[in-house]
């Protein structure tokens, strides 16, 4: 096989059909179940877009209610999962954290079903799974720096939508509209992308018939990598250390010159922007405004202009979404878990979509290794003769 012939990193390979999302780099758009991303962002409840996602059709009135019901149910930090967290250190990475947790809320679901096969769980028990984990997620995640920061855990509220007591959960205060809105818009965006890394991660666990929440565990892990989703708390130490829209050069000259890449700029798919980064930055900028930080857009301008400019490589959504979520307040250990919280709608519907019409994925290798050899003295036995 000759090297052509390899697909590193399945780079421009097509492995299967979805019908959840289109990412199309030549129109640099994104359809979520064939609505454009920026329109669900400036209508739609975060809620709303899980609904879609996982059903292929936005929710009527009454289905939305039935979801924000369940959901708020379900939205407690469970005396186990926070016993579990409570036993790591507290200076763990907080994907560490979502990735026990997504653990412990499994085995503890799963326990009982002792037959391998029957874990995989029917259509229905999936979706049950997938809203699970949707609802429990934002207070794992408010949980985990609220531990960091010393602070104990703010009970959930049921009478704010998702957004807003994911809000109220981390901060211990109900968050203005502005804030509320610029969050939500963040959590559609980062809700879905056909087959990135972690949720292909995600499918090919789900291909072997292994559970939803191993699945999950599998994509978590996935999405902690810096190329990848860690990207987006990595653009905030990048922040850091320029710390001035004056010294964006003389670091950008070192950083080159060292080979390194600038995270938040480039994608595997768009290679001429990043379709869901104008909204983003909207988003941004409407944060801007409403904490009166417009030091935070100098620097980032500076930045991107002069990267775009050199190497014509462009942001990508992790670059606006991180300066919005240091400006709200996250830590910036949180943001990684924040796309967690959103991009679990998105891989449970691929789990599920992929369980609905399955074939084993296992690709093949080019071997390249030692041509065969023998081990001195072996004697074959009679049934290897
Ligand atoms: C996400 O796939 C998805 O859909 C992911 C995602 C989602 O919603 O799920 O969109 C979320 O992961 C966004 C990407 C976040 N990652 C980063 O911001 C990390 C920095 N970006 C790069 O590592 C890179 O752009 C990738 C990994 C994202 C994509 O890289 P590719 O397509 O594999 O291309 P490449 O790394 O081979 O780069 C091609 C050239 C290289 O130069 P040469 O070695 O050929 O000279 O462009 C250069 C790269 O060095 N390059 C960069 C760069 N991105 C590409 N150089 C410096 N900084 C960068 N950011």
């Amino acid at each position: 096989m000759t090297d052509t012939e390899i697909k590193k990193g399945l780079a421009g390979v097509t492995v299967d059909y979805t019908a959840i999302s289109k990412v199309n780099p030549d129109t640099n758009s994104l359809l979520y179940r064939g609505y454009p991303v920026h329109e669900l962002a400036a209508t739609q409840p975060f809620e709303a877009v899980a609904y879609l996602l996982w059903h292929g059709e936005l929710p009527s009135e009454t289905q939305l209610a039935q979801l924000r019901a369940t959901e708020r149910e379900r939205r407690a930090l469970t005396d186990d999962v926070k016993a579990a967290i409570d036993l790591l250190p507290v200076e763990a990475h907080p994907m560490d954290e979502v990735r026990t947790a997504v653990s412990v809320i499994g085995a503890a679901d799963l326990a009982g079903i002792g037959n391998v096969m029957d874990a995989v769980g029917t259509p229905e028990e999936n979706l049950d799974r997938s809203i699970r984990l949707f609802a429990a997620l934002p207070a794992i995640v408010a949980y985990g720096q609220r531990r960091r920061r010393g602070q104990d855990a703010v009970a959930a509220r049921d009478d704010l939508d998702y957004a807003a007591n994911f809000l109220w959960m981390t901060f211990g205060e109900e968050a203005d509209p502005v804030v509320v809105d610029a969050f939500n818009r963040s959590m559609i965006l980062y809700a879905e992308h056909s087959f990135n890394a972690s949720t292909f991660t995600a499918r090919v666990i789900a291909s072997t018939l292994s559970d939803l929440y191993s699945a999950v565990t599998g994509a978590v892990g996935a999405l902690k990598g810096p190329l990848h989703g860690g990207a987006n708390e990595a653009v905030l130490h990048i922040f850091d250390e320029i710390g001035s829209a004056d010294r964006v050069t003389t670091w950008l000259d070192d950083a080159l010159a060292r080979k390194r890449k600038i995270m938040g700029f480039g994608h595997r798919v768009y290679k001429r922007g990043d379709s869901r980064v104008p909204t983003m930055k909207a988003a941004l900028d409407s944060l801007v405004a409403h904490y009166d930080r417009p030091d935070v857009l100098a620097l980032y301008d500076a930045l991107e202009s002069e990267f775009v400019g050199r190497k014509g490589i462009y942001p990508n959504l992790d670059y606006p979404s991180g300066p919005a979520y240091n400006l709200i307040g996250f830590d910036t250990l949180t943001f990684t878990p924040l796309f967690v919280a959103a991009r679990i709608t998105g891989w449970t519907a691929h789990i599920m979509e992929q369980q609905a019409s399955n074939a084993l994925i296992r690709p093949l290798s080019a071997y390249n290794g030692s041509d065969e050899r023998h081990i001195e003295g072996y004697v074959p036995d009679s049934a290897t003769a």
